[in-house]
């Protein structure tokens, strides 16, 4: 039989809601058996809120409810701090303030992380001699920095790239099976609570931008913060895209990539892709996450599970509390390699072959003013299909026939450069007959050169 630990390491948590209740609870419940993990009692002692009189979930004792987090940060019996209150103003000087006084801090804070404070606290914590252990950050409990940080140390990693958003990953996969519009979709996703009210910052990338940027540090050992990040998002996303996508055995994903160009030269960004139906990726479906990891010598890998919601990211919080604790036992600390200088490498000189949706007037002319323009530029058409107003009537009913006269053209170019794309399509804008440059979407793979 195990004998209980002798020492306890005393836990203040900043924030009660949907992440910090079921951590406290699970530090609670599981109390026996995370003892032995940690080598010590892991002892709730204070959960700082903003609302104290608010209802809270049984896990959460009122006994614990404070309503000082500065306080709780302060105390000098607090041992770990774990950080749930998100954002970066409250939460970053509560971070700063504990790793000064030489207290391990977990966080699940993607926001804080990928922003230049995020930086700057790492590096207080490396000079600190401090933990700052961030897990549930990226793709909820998925394993995915450890994995990066631990098990993969030793590898050269090429590139990371992932479904780190849930709510779009759900979005994307509803209008592929369905025929429902993004708006619908998305309508739904709101009732079943899987997207915010304001869904901005899921659809326009802007979270997994967060991720990709933490990643590029886990990853590659670079600080880079959420506004270097390249960042295109859904919402430009519409159903004939959807079904194009189907009929060519594609599948539409946001795809957050991580890529190793040269030295100290890395490529950051977050975009939608036509993936290959027959990728790993492209069974990702629903709310799931899935990071596909590369390196030289382990070639690829891939992690799956669920990158959001109250228990999944607590279950990798918990984890971090363990680690920290044993490393606070232990006079250690995780890992943290120093972080170099980085170059981010602009995106025109990245190759792939796109997928290109424009609305046109269906006239004699037209077709060949286009091609033009996509030759003008040296961007080869691969294949091209139009839907003539008899077909988009049928398609689309009476939508279809607001748009008599009209034809839509769907095109996939060979492999060029984002430069020579993007210049193609402000060309195709002016072209007479073009009523509407719709949509422009990446088709996996890519390469530079
Ligand atoms: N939810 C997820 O699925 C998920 C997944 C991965 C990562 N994360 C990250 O986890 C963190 C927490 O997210 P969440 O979803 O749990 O957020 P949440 O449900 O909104 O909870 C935030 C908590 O912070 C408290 N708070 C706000 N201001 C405070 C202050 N000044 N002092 C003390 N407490 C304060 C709130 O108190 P009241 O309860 O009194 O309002 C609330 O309990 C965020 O960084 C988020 O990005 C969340």
């Amino acid at each position: 039989m195990t004998s209980a630990p002798s020492r306890t390491v005393r836990i203040g948590v900043l924030g009660g809601g949907t992440v910090a209740a079921p951590v406290v609870g699970l530090l609670r419940e599981r109390a026996a058996d995370l003892a032995v993990q940690a080598g010590a009692r892991l002892e709730v002692v204070a959960v700082a809120v903003a609302d104290v009189a608010k209802q809270r979930p049984d896990a959460v004792p009122g006994a614990l409810v404070t309503g000082d987090a500065t306080a709780v940060v302060a105390d000098p019996t607090v041992d770990v701090v774990v950080e749930l209150i998100g954002g970066v103003d409250v939460a970053g000087p509560l971070v700063r303030a504990a790793l000064e006084a030489g207290k391990p801090v977990v966080t699940a804070n993607k926001a804080l992380l990928a922003s230049p404070e995020g930086a700057r606290l790492r590096s207080l914590a490396r000079s600190r001699g401090v933990d700052l252990l961030y897990e549930a950050a990226v793709a909820g409990a998925i394993p995915l920095v450890r994995a990066l940080r631990q098990s993969l140390t030793g590898e050269r990693i090429v590139r990371v790239m992932g479904i780190v958003n849930g709510t779009t990953n759900y979005l994307l996969t509803k209008m592929d099976e369905g025929d429902e519009p993004y708006e619908a979709v998305l309508a739904e996703a709101q009732r079943l609570g899987l997207a915010e009210r304001d869904p901005t910052a899921d659809v326009a990338g802007y979270d997994a931008a967060a991720k990709a940027a933490i990643l590029a540090g886990v990853a590659f050992g670079y600080d880079v913060s959420v506004d270097q990040v390249h960042c295109e998002g859904i919402t430009s996303i519409e159903q004939p895209d959807v079904a194009f996508a189907r009929r060519s055995g594609h599948v539409i994903k946001l795809l957050a990539v991580v890529e190793r160009l040269g030295v100290g030269s890395v490529s950051v960004r977050v975009h939608p892709t036509l993936v290959s139906r027959h990728h790993p990726l492209a069974g990702v479906r629903d709310a799931f996450n899935a990071v596909f990891v590369e390196g030289e010598a382990a070639g690829e890998l891939m992690l799956y599970g669920q990158g959001a919601g109250g228990l999944p990211t607590a279950s990798a919080v918990v984890g971090d509390v363990i680690d920290a604790a044993r490393n606070l036992l232990s006079g250690t600390t995780a890992p943290t390699p120093e972080r170099s200088p980085v170059h981010l490498e602009p995106l025109e000189g990245l190759r792939s072959r796109y997928y290109v949706r424009l609305d046109v007037e269906d006239r004699p002319g037209v077709l060949g003013a286009v091609a033009t323009a996509f030759g003008h530029h040296g961007v080869s058409i691969s294949s091209m299909e139009q839907e003539t107003p008899e077909r988009l009537a049928d398609e689309e009913g009476a939508a279809g026939r607001d748009a008599a006269g009209m034809a839509r053209l769907l095109f996939v170019t060979h492999e060029a450069t984002t430069g020579d794309v993007v210049a193609t399509l402000d060309d195709l804008g002016g072209v007479p007959g073009v009523v509407r440059v719709a949509n422009a979407v990446r088709i996996l793979p890519w390469g530079r050169g």
